[in-house]
């Protein structure tokens, strides 16, 4: 829509956090919460927003670079205060000004959506959104003539004991009429808090002899708005059930949903099962037939068709097919495991490779390895890849056999079907088809390679 622009309100200081870091940015689900409000803002309009930064104004517009212009507005003297601040930077052209609170995560594109869609609709200067609830949370209500006219917001601290009874609050979300929102701001009249309120434009325009439009939402949790740590976490409990809502609906089962913290940019494929107590996190993708947990910290992780992950923890991991983990594994940056891997109690793989069919039942590091189709390890391998200064590769040929116990001093070849004895501690590259043991392990004898080989 070439003529409607986003401004969301983000200048407020979020006393009420009592927070070092700017209300805005907490992170929500994984993400700054004010990341919610620009993605709904710029789907509905179609067009980068525009924030109205002041405190803090340096660290949320690092924050956000890409994705919105920024206004700012120093001091902040209200909300009214803070659209007249955007105005400059509104392009020539526009005829509709969405302005929304920063501070409501929850408001999704679609809403958005429909608020534009009304005011496009609508004779009158404004559309604002509202919604009826049983606790009024210190939101704005709004009065209403006898008729039913929408005739005020007032303020919870200048409202009448019986305007405080109203359960129709404000919800802060409004789209204006462009033109008629410059001339009307600046009558906006200061309050007796010292601030210019949005919210009066729609007495203004009212005593003008304009309608207001109210549109209601239909689902409440969209006008959670984040003034606490305590909203944070009401805020973070909705936008969970939601995106388990999608999850369940697109055929992953969730055994006991309230106990899952899946973040909304992870992807799960159907019919795979999350056990409670995992935490899903980041860039994570689960394919089909999988069970997760319980007990699992997966992010950033790929992950293939009918794989277990069991109590483990998996950073920045590839899994392919078929691959079986835990419990107590830990598989940290780089870590890949080939089809079919079992890798078993008190595992841990950093920045290696473990072909197909590798099985690696207990105690293990594997670190900076390149690992063969099914070599076996022995319980307690451990890759000796850091001498103290440096990290040093080390490389397993297929279907070796590596004893339990064995250490494999790095950099180091294990060639194909070798073996090495229980407690080896191998400083020399091994050949292929040959058993080597002791302490340093000597050769002592070929071994026959399972096909004729040339
Ligand atoms: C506001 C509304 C209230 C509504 C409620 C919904 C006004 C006067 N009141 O109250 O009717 O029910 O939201 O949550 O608008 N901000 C600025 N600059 C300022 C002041 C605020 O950018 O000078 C930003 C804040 O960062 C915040 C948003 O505007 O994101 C709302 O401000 P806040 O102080 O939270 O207003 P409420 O008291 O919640
Ligand atoms: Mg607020």
């Amino acid at each position: 829509m070439p003529d409607t622009i986003g401004i969301l309100l983000a200048a407020g200081k979020g006393t009420r956090m009592k927070s070092k870091t700017p209300k805005v940015l907490h992170p929500l689900l994984g993400q700054p919460m004010l990341a919610y409000a620009l993605q709904a803002v710029a789907t509905a309009t179609g067009r980068r927003p525009i924030v109205v930064v002041g405190h803090a104004a340096e660290q949320v517009q690092a924050a956000f670079a890409d994705q919105a212009a920024f206004a700012l507005q120093d001091p902040p003297l209200g909300t009214g205060h803070a659209v007249q601040a955007a105005r400059a930077a509104v392009p020539e052209g526009i005829r509709w000004v969405l302005v929304s609170n920063g501070d409501m995560p929850l408001l999704t594109a679609d809403t958005l959506r429909r608020l534009l869609e009304a005011q496009q609709a609508h004779d009158g200067p404004i559309t604002m959104l509202t919604v009826e609830v049983d606790d009024p949370r210190g939101f704005g209500r709004v009065v209403r003539f006898p008729d039913g006219r929408v005739q005020a917001i007032v303020e919870e601290a200048d409202a009448t004991d019986e305007q405080k009874r109203i359960r129709e609050l404000n919800v802060g979300a409004y789209c204006f009429d462009a033109d008629w929102l410059w001339q009307a701001l600046p009558r906006v009249p200061l309050s007796a808090k010292g601030e210019y309120y949005l919210t009066d434009l729609v007495g203004l325009a009212v005593a003008e002899g304009h309608s207001v439009q109210a549109l209601r939402l239909e689902d409440p949790t969209e006008a959670i708005g984040v003034n606490t740590r305590v909203h944070l976490a009401e805020a973070a409990a909705a936008l969970q059930q939601r995106i388990n809502r999608r999850l369940m609906e697109n055929g992953v089962t969730l055994i006991d949903p309230a106990r899952t913290y899946i973040e909304p940019t992870v992807r799960i494929g159907r019919d795979t099962v999350v056990w409670p107590d995992c935490t899903l996190r980041g860039n994570t993708e689960i394919g089909e037939d999988c069970e997760i947990g319980p007990n699992a910290y997966i992010v950033d992780t790929q992950i293939g068709n009918g794989c277990r992950v069991f109590a483990s923890v998996l950073e920045y991991a590839v899994l392919e097919d078929h691959v079986d983990i835990g419990p107590f594994g830990h598989l940290r940056k780089g870590a890949h495991l080939a089809e079919g891997v079992h890798m078993g109690n008190f595992g841990e793989v950093k920045n290696s490779y473990l072909g197909p069919g590798v099985k690696m039942g207990h105690f293990s590091y594997i670190g900076d390895a390149t690992i063969g189709e099914s070599v076996n390890i022995g319980a307690g391998t451990i890759t000796c890849n850091y001498d103290g200064e440096r990290k040093h590769p080390t490389k397993i040929g297929k279907g070796a056999f590596i004893g339990s116990d064995t250490m494999l001093v790095a950099p180091l070849e294990i060639g194909e079907g070798a073996r090495t004895g229980a407690g080896a501690v191998v400083t020399k590259n091994v050949p292929p088809y040959t058993l080597a043991v002791g302490v340093p392990a000597r050769v002592i004898r070929k071994l026959k390679p399972p096909h004729q080989s040339a």
